[in-house]
């Protein structure tokens, strides 16, 4: 992001109010796409916070990322109700078919994967969210499929 670009940004807001925040790093991640160490500095030294408590907030909300994402974002529900339905082992199946830690985007950058808390479906578990669109009661065969299906449509 351009010094331009971000300041641009910051003048929608006025300086050191802490009421800023979040939706700063909204804008910033929509224009971005993901938040880095210098932009949560930047936006801090803006509002006059410290770093720690910039820092705090975005990795508070699920919606803020730290690393670009890949072509499909993967996320995995690990709540409790999913959590029981297996979403660990969904974890350990895609870390191997897509060769990506979880928060980690792929070399190809074709898949990025992360988990996510409770995703607010309880009754669907479990959910698996891909480039925001929603897979309910997904069994490993079906998350199987789609990950293949999305790898045909990236070669
Ligand atoms: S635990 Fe997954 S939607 Fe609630």
């Amino acid at each position: 992001m351009t010094k331009e670009i971000l300041e641009n940004i910051l003048s929608k807001y006025p300086a050191n109010k802490k009421d800023g925040l979040l939706p700063i790093l909204q804008d910033v991640q929509n224009q971005q796409g993901y938040l880095t160490d210098e932009l949560l500095a930047q936006v801090g030294k803006y509002l006059n916070l410290p770093l720690n408590k910039v820092y705090g907030v975005a990795t508070f909300y699920d919606q803020f990322i730290f690393h670009p994402q890949g072509q499909y974002h993967i996320r995995i529900c690990r709540g409790t109700a999913c959590h029981l339905f297996g979403s660990a082992t969904y974890l350990d199946e895609l870390e191997k078919q897509l060769k990506v830690e979880v928060g980690n985007t792929s070399k190809d950058r074709k898949f990025s994967l992360e988990v996510s808390n409770c995703m607010g479906a309880c009754e669907s578990a479990p959910i698996v969210n891909i480039n925001d669109v929603f897979y309910t009661h997904v069994t490993e065969p079906e998350l199987s499929r789609i990950i293949h299906s999305l790898k045909e449509k990236t070669e």
